[in-house]
C-alpha cells in the first residue's frame, strides 16, 4: 500500500474505487423516523457497515475508511455518548473474528488519549487480531477530526525536528498507511465534511446522499461507485491532456 499521496491517475476512476471513504450519517434521523430512541439508530449503523463492508471487500474495493465518531460528537447528551462508546465496545468484541476470517485488517484512526483505558485496550486488540489479514484495510475514524490530524501531526514532526513538508506531514499522520480516499461518501443528505478527512480529501470525488447510513445498501453502494465511474479525474490539468495520456498508454499495452 503506497505511503504516498497518490500520483495523478494512479487509480484509474473506470475502474473500482481503490479506496472509499464514508460519513455514515443518518443514524438518529433513521430511528426518530420510527420513533425509536436515537441509539437504536445506531445499532442499525452497525448492522449497516457490516454489510458494507462485505459489499466493498467483494467489490474489490481495497481500502473503506468510516467515520464512526468526531472530536465534536462529544458535545451530545451524555447518554447518546455513553451509549455510543458501549455499542462501539461491543460492536468490536462481535465483529472481530469475522471480519478476521474474511480478511480485513482494522485500523483505528483518531486521538486515543482521550478515550478510556478499556476502550483503548479494545481497540489495540481488534487490530493486533486483525494484523495479518490482507484482502481489504478498514480504517474506523473514532474521536477522530481532521483538524486534530494535521496538527498532532505537525506537531509530531516538530518534537522530531523534521522538516515540514507536504510528504512529511502526509507520512505524519494519522491515514499515512493507507493512500487518499478515491471517492468520498457522505450519506443523510447534508452537504458539508463535518471536520472528515480535510488533508485527505483534497481530491476525492464527492458523492452525497440523501440515503440515511442505516437504509445504504448494496444497491446504494453500487449507485456511488457508478457515479464516480462516470467522473473525470483531472487533478488540475485540461481533458485533452488526459485522452492524450490514456492513448499513449494504449500505445504502450
Ligand atoms: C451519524 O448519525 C452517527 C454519528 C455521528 C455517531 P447521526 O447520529 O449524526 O444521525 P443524524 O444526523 O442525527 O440523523
Ligand atoms: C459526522 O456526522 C460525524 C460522523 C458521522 C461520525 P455529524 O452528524 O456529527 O455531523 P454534523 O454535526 O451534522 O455536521
Ligand atoms: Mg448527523
Amino acid at each position: 500500500m503506497s505511503l504516498n499521496p497518490q500520483p495523478p491517475h494512479a487509480h484509474d476512476a473506470a475502474a473500482v474505487p481503490h479506496h472509499v471513504a464514508i460519513v455514515m450519517d443518518g443514524n438518529g434521523r433513521w430511528a426518530q423516523r420510527r420513533l425509536l430512541p436515537r441509539l437504536a439508530g445506531h445499532r442499525q449503523g452497525v448492522e449497516s457497515l457490516r454489510r458494507c463492508v462485505k459489499a466493498c471487500a467483494e467489490r474489490g474495493v481495497q481500502v473503506l475508511t468510516v467515520f464512526a465518531f468526531s472530536s465534536e460528537n462529544w458535545s451530545r447528551p451524555q447518554d447518546e455518548v455513553s451509549g455510543l462508546m458501549e455499542l462501539m465496545g461491543k460492536a468490536l468484541l462481535r465483529e472481530v473474528p469475522q471480519l478476521v476470517r474474511d480478511g480485513v485488517r482494522l485500523h483505528f484512526v483518531g486521538e486515543r488519549a482521550g478515550l478510556s483505558e478499556a476502550m483503548r485496550a479494545a481497540l489495540a486488540q481488534g487490530e493486533a487480531a486483525s494484523a495479518g489479514a490482507t484482502r481489504m484495510v478498514l480504517n474506523v475514524c473514532f474521536n477522530y477530526g481532521g483538524r486534530w490530524d494535521i496538527a498532532q501531526a505537525a506537531a509530531r514532526l516538530a518534537r522530531e525536528g523534521a522538516q515540514i513538508t507536504e510528504d512529511s506531514l502526509q507520512r505524519a499522520m494519522a491515514m499515512g498507511h493507507v493512500s487518499d480516499p478515491d471517492l468520498l461518501v457522505r450519506t443523510g443528505g447534508e452537504l458539508r465534511i463535518s471536520n472528515f478527512l480535510l488533508w485527505q480529501a483534497a481530491y476525492s470525488e464527492l458523492y452525497f446522499t440523501d440515503t440515511l447510513w442505516p437504509d445504504f445498501d448494496e444497491q446504494a453502494l453500487d449507485a456511488a461507485i457508478a457515479a464516480y465511474r462516470a467522473r473525470e479525474r483531472r487533478f488540475g490539468r485540461i481533458s485533452e491532456q488526459l485522452a492524450a495520456t490514456a492513448a499513449a498508454r494504449e500505445r504502450a499495452c
